[in-house]
Formats: C-alpha cells, sequence, structure tokens
C-alpha cells in the first residue's frame, strides 16, 4: 500500500447511528505501543513547501464562526493560532462566545489524567450548545485525539462531538470540515504515522508582540511516563533557514520576543544529517533582529557545551532555562528512563551557572512516581534546595495508558502523594516569593503586553527571566514594546513596579 492509500484507508467518516465502534480502529488508530513506537525509523519525513488551501474550500467560512478552546502546552497553543490561520483562510470569522459559533473545537491535551477530565466535562457542557444549535459542529483535537481508548469514549458516550481529528492531521482541517458539511456523518481522521513538516501553514497569532516559533516536533525520548512521544510523533526538526526566515520576519512585523518550541528542543538537528545543533541555532537566531529570544523545553541529557556557550553570549538571548529535572532520586530517575543521575544534573547546572552567573533556572518535578520511597522524595527535595530553583511546576504522577509506566505495580497511597506534592509546593513557594523579593527596588526590563488582567490602567509584561510585573504608567504607549520598570514591591507570584523608561532597540546591521 502506498503512503497515500494507507492515509485514505485511515481515514474514515462514520454514521451517527453506528453502534460497534471497534472495528474501525484497527487501521485509524496504533494505540500507545511502545514497542512499535519505538521501531519508528529516521526516514519518511516530507518537508511539504507548497501548502495551499485549495480555492473549492475557499468558502467554507462565510458567514461562519468559529471558537477554539485551547488546554495544555505552548506547542497546543501555536496549533490553534495555525488552526485559527485556517479558518480566516476558510472565510471564518473568530468568535469567544461557544453560543454564537458555527464550529466549536477542543484542542486537547493528554498529559495527566485531570487535563482529559477538563476536557471531558467541558464537552458535557457543550450538550446544551448543540440542543440549542442542531447544525452546529462540534471537533476534538490534540493529544487527546490520538488515544483510541479517549476516541472510543466520546463515540459510545458524546453523541454531540462531530469531529475528531489529530495532532498530524491539523492541515487537513479544511477536507475535515468540507466532508463534515457534505456527508453530515462524524468524521474523524487520525494518522498514527507521524506527520509530515509543513512549511507555510497560515498562522493568526495571539497578541501582536510575543510569537512562539515551532523549531522541531515530537520527541524520541520516551520517558517512561509520558504520553508525548507516541500522541506528537517522532522527532521531526524544521530546517534551520526556514526558522530563520520565519523570525526575521517576525522581526520586521514588529515583534518583540519568540520562544522556540518543541517537546524537546535540545534533540534539534538530530534527524537532519546537517551537523548543526541547537546551539547553532541559537547562534543564527541570536544574530537577527528579534530583541528577545527563549527557547522550551529542555531535556538535560543532550544540553550541550555549545548550546551553553552560546546562551552565554547573551544580547537578544534571554537568561532563563527551564530545566525539568522531574526527580532527584537517582533510582527513581533511571525507571522514570531520564537517562542522568542527580550528579549529572548537578554537574550541568554547575557548568550553566559558571558561564551565566545570573541565569534563572526553574524546573518540572513529578511526585509519587510508582513505589517512590519518603527517602526518595527527600533527594527530590534536597536537590531543589541544593539548585535553589526560582520556580517550578509540580505534579503528582498520572498512569498514562500505553507507557510503561502505566503498567508498573505502585504500593504509594494517594495520601502520601497529595502529602509530597503539598510539601514541596511549600518549598517552591518559598522560593518564588524569596527569588522575587530580591528585585525590590531594582530596575528591571519588562516586555509591556497590554493592560494587566485585573486593572486598565496598570500594564503588564514579564521581565528577562520571565518574571510577572504589574506596572503603573502614564499611558498606552508602552504596549508592545521593551521598558525599564522600577520595582516597588514583590507579591506571592509577580512584581509590582512603576515605569521608568521605554528602551530603544538598536537594529541589527544587515
Ligand atoms: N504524570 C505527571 N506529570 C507528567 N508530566 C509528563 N507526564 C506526566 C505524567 N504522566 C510532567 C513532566 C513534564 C511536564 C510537561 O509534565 O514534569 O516535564
Ligand atoms: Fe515526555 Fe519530555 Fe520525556 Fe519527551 S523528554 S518523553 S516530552 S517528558
Amino acid at each position: 500500500m502506498n503512503e497515500e492509500q494507507r492515509r485514505d484507508a485511515s481515514k474514515v467518516s462514520q454514521k451517527k447511528e453506528e453502534k460497534d465502534y471497534s472495528q474501525y480502529f484497527q487501521h485509524v488508530y496504533q494505540p500507545p505501543n511502545l514497542r512499535d513506537a519505538r521501531k519508528r525509523g529516521k526516514t519518511e519525513v516530507d518537508y511539504i513547501s507548497d501548502f495551499k488551501i485549495e480555492e473549492r474550500f475557499r468558502n467554507l467560512g462565510k458567514e461562519r464562526k468559529f471558537y477554539i478552546r485551547t488546554y495544555g502546552c505552548q506547542m497546543n497553543m501555536h496549533d490553534t493560532e495555525v488552526m485559527a490561520g485556517i479558518f480566516t483562510a476558510l472565510g471564518y470569522e473568530a468568535t469567544d462566545n461557544t453560543e454564537d459559533a458555527d464550529v466549536i473545537l477542543l484542542n486537547t491535551c493528554a498529559i495527566r489524567e485531570n487535563a482529559e477530565n477538563k476536557v471531558f466535562g467541558e464537552i458535557g457542557n457543550l450538550k446544551h450548545v448543540k440542543q440549542n444549535n442542531p447544525e452546529v459542529l462540534i471537533g476534538v483535537c490534540g493529544c487527546m485525539a490520538q488515544e483510541e481508548a479517549v476516541v472510543n469514549k466520546i463515540l459510545k458516550s458524546y453523541q454531540n462531538v462531530d469531529i475528531i481529528f489529530g495532532t498530524h492531521n491539523i492541515h487537513r482541517l479544511p477536507n475535515i470540515l468540507d466532508e463534515a458539511y457534505m456527508s453530515k456523518e462524524k468524521v474523524i481522521e487520525v494518522w498514527s504515522k507521524e506527520g509530515d513538516v509543513i512549511e507555510n501553514l497560515p498562522k493568526v497569532r495571539e497578541g501582536g508582540t510575543k510569537a512562539w516559533v515551532n523549531i522541531m516536533y515530537g520527541c524520541d525520548k520516551f520517558c517512561t511516563y509520558c504520553i508525548v512521544p507516541f500522541t506528537r510523533g517522532k522527532e521531526r526538526s524544521r530546517l534551520p533557514e526556514d526558522i530563520l526566515e520565519e523570525v526575521r520576519d517576525l522581526a520586521a512585523r514588529g515583534y518583540q520576543e519568540v520562544t522556540l518550541l518543541g517537546q524537546n528542543v535540545n534533540s534539534y538537528g538530530k534527524d537532519l544529517d546537517l551537523d548543526y545543533d541547537l546551539g547553532d541555532l541559537m547562534r543564527a537566531v541570536s544574530e537577527t533582529d528579534m530583541p528577545r529570544v527563549r527557547f522550551t523545553t529542555s531535556h538535560p541529557w543532550d544540553f550541550t557545551d555549545n548550546l551553553i556557550e552560546v546562551l552565554a553570549t547573551g544580547g537578544n538571548l534571554m537568561p532563563h532555562i527551564h530545566l525539568p529535572v522531574q526527580s532527584g532520586n537517582n533510582a527513581v530517575l533511571k525507571i522514570m528512563g531520564r537517562k542522568y543521575t542527580r550528579e549529572e544534573y548537578l554537574e550541568l547546572v554547575h557548568k550553566i551557572r559558571t558561564a551565566m552567573p545570573d541565569v534563572a533556572l526553574t524546573t518540572d518535578i513529578i511526585v509519587g512516581y510508582p513505589n517512590e520511597t519518603e527517602e526518595q522524595f527527600q533527594d527530590t527535595m534536597s536537590l531543589y534546595q541544593e539548585v535553589g530553583f526560582e520556580h517550578a511546576y509540580t505534579y503528582i504522577y498520572s498512569p498514562r495508558e500505553g507507557t510503561p509506566a502505566a503498567r508498573m505495580e505502585d504500593n504509594v497511597s494517594d495520601q502520601d502523594k497529595k502529602d509530597r506534592l503539598h510539601r514541596l509546593n511549600r518549598m517552591v513557594t518559598h522560593y518564588t516569593r524569596d527569588t522575587l523579593q530580591k528585585f525590590e527596588g531594582e530596575v528591571v526590563e519588562v516586555l509591556c503586553e497590554g493592560p494587566s488582567k485585573k486593572r486598565d490602567d496598570i500594564y503588564a509584561g514579564y521581565t528577562d527571566k520571565m518574571k510577572l510585573v504589574n506596572f503603573t504608567s502614564p499611558g498606552d504607549e508602552v504596549i508592545g514594546k521593551i521598558v525599564k520598570v522600577k520595582v516597588t514591591e514583590a507579591m506571592n507570584y509577580s512584581l509590582m513596579g512603576e515605569f521608568v523608561e521605554v528602551i530603544e532597540h538598536e537594529k541589527v546591521e544587515a
């Protein structure tokens, strides 16, 4: 079967009255399966730069509105911007009211069970929207759509869902919508093959100040708890020149900050056979006109000396590194499949801090891994103190069907897990507050995004080290600019301050 036929075969339209769904999944879905997933090769990624919206779809959105709700990580937020771009190119208008919408999409996250439960709750809530407006199309996309069990559950229990498509099918949105209107059947399109790299998809970005830029897709690390390598497929890097062109174009259009995105950016370039890594890419991006450059998320395993050397040159490369550690105990790190030890992590932190004494380090931590002992948890607490992270995102381990960790027996009670999270969070809050207090009286550089969420006369933005600052300013002219702000007070999670002056950004000579 060639690729075209395989794709056709993996696309199914299903009549709403169908009751036995199982037959459809053999070729539509590959349920998360470690053995098969690990077999994926280095070939078969197509680079497509001539993506076009077909003329026959151009009027699909005439007098129609779309609404997208996004769950989860930055990758999903950026996928939403691409889908908004496609909807707009099809003639749809955006709305932020589900009652007004002709198409509602839930762009979902599968990373933990509670993320999934929120989505199921929301699908349930949308029943009344469908009752009021039976013509509305309700769709589920994103990471949950890549999971067989989730799709089965939706088909069985949530009749109000009309469309399901996966993370590799976003560019097929025009075809999927067209089919949903034409056939009046449920449209399910989930490719288990990792997607191609498609270059010129339209995008409607949220705000005109900061932009996400994908540098790679997928993840090959297979940490034993993580569903991402299954829902997002194998690692595929974009070509350096395509990334640089996007960054230069954003700079020319006045964007002040880009965040280079990938599930595991430190693997950037490994699949390209170009002898070009993230350090090389950061060096090239640092030479563009973009005032601020960030990247996320890093895996400590491939954090190279080249990258550290480049980051240490500063300039438009922001002094903040998010470096998920997950645990401070070697035995737990080993069963997590993280492939570094506590000592190696600390050595990396030491190297980074030697090159960049003023760097802000933040992390992710999972507590309550299967069979984690109190002593092992204490190693995580002591590592946190030893590094003195400025902030952390902390989670209770959540079993994900199909991952190796989900098959492990677990003797840690829910109460112990909650208790560990609570103790860790108390420490995290203490360090966060302590870090923020050190800024009191200092002048910081803030990229102003607009009025603060609570008050129109107060403006908000982030410092180079990613601290949220709310500040007073004489007027709107600060919006979209990098400004100096004097910090007057540290709150628990943010800083208060007063506007000092706008910083003029010097253009890099071509
Ligand atoms: N359970 C709990 N936390 C998880 N993460 C990823 N998978 C799981 C899981 N199954 C956390 C990790 C990761 C962050 C994005 O989410 O800490 O770095
Ligand atoms: Fe998941 Fe990140 Fe590990 Fe990849 S590196 S498997 S995305 S935790």
